[in-house]
């Protein structure tokens, strides 16, 4: 049988990191596009067995480029995503016009899938523009290539986000955490590990889920979230609800930083639940479970955050000894 060949956009993030080390221990053969060859063959060369991973630079999505790219391969994936606008990279161009160009080529050359990694809660937060530009790329892909899957996973978590590991420096080095929304906008965290297998089911079925919500075992507020996390960094921290108004003095000040923490448009987001919309099929649904729990998972890492580090457990012994 012939071997497939994998397109991947986004590579180097959390998501794609993952893909390719499971996608190579399964015998794909990968190309992987970045923007910087340097610092991705860094990240990503040491994901797969060597032969099975080519990287590829591209500085921008030139259409000539890209489309040599799709041609030759037999499945595409687009994980590429931002979460804030800056400089050259907009929503639009990022979330919208790449995925209408690879489902455009994914037709032009009738490749076997086109795999696209959207986002849960979009269709609600109409005042988000993250959410539009995320929502009009999925109306690009479903009108122009019937074999398309798009994956909407809630928050994605693992030792490689920036997501816990963020919040996790946030509150080990913060006095006191602001509560958005009193903190009570609820998540179903999926760990990397599950997504990366609902991501590998979808490339082997062949009938195609066209919209799949992909959400882990737990529903969590925001406030727990924050709690989970405190709890297995052991520190004790004042969570307080920021006022609105305040709130989004504080998106329009901390959208100014170079990595923004918090913008305007994600303070917007935040006021929609990111849990399943009833609407459409999740992947416990169709028989893909997420076993992973976060609380559970989150202790596996969170040592780093300890006092004490990776001794931290082992001090905690000492001292009951003692
Ligand atoms: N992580 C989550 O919690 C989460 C939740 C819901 C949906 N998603 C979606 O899942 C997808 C993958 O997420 P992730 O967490 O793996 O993302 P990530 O870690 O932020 O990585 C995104 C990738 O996109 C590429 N990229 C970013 N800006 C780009 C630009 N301007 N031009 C070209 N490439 C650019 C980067 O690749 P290079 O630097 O190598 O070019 C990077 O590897 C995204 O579409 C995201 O929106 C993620």
């Amino acid at each position: 049988m012939k071997q497939k060949e994998i397109l991947l956009f986004g590579a180097t993030g959390q998501i794609g990191r993952n893909l390719i080390r499971k996608l190579s221990k399964s015998n794909f053969k990968i190309t992987a596009v970045t923007r910087n060859i340097h610092t991705a063959g860094i990240k990503l060369k040491t994901q797969a067995n060597p032969g099975y991973l080519q990287l590829i630079e591209l500085k921008n999505f030139d259409f000539n480029k890209v489309d040599a790219l799709v041609k030759n391969c037999s499945i595409c994936i687009n994980l590429v995503g931002i979460l804030y606008e800056k400089k050259k990279n907009h929503f639009q161009l990022i979330h919208t016009d790449l995925p209408d160009m690879l489902s455009t080529l994914a037709k032009k050359y009738k490749i076997e899938k086109f795999i696209h990694l959207s986002a849960l809660g979009i269709e609600k937060a109409t005042d988000s523009n993250y959410a539009l530009s995320k929502l009009n790329g999925e109306k690009k892909i479903f009108h122009n290539f019937k074999n398309s899957v798009i994956l909407r996973p809630s928050i994605v978590y693992s030792v490689d986000d920036k997501f816990s590991t963020n919040f996790m420096t946030f509150l080990s080095r913060l006095p006191v955490m602001p509560l958005y929304y009193n903190g009570d906008t609820k998540f179903r965290p999926i760990h990397v590990i599950d997504l990366v297998d609902i991501i590998c089911e979808m490339i082997y079925k062949k009938e195609n889920y066209s919209l799949l919500e992909c959400i882990g075992p737990d529903v969590l507020s925001f406030k727990d979230i924050l709690n989970i996390l405190l709890e297995a960094i052991d520190k004790k921290r004042l969570l307080i609800p920021l006022p609105l108004a305040l709130a989004r003095i504080s998106a329009k000040i901390l959208q100014l930083l170079p990595r923004p923490i918090l913008t305007e448009d994600q303070l917007r987001l935040l006021k929609y639940d990111n849990i399943e919309s009833g609407l459409y099929k999740t992947n416990f649904d169709v028989g893909l479970k997420s076993s992973r729990r976060f609380k559970t998972e989150i202790n596996k890492y969170s040592y780093n955050w300890k006092s004490g580090g990776q001794f931290s457990n082992q001090n905690r012994r000492v001292k009951l000894n003692d």
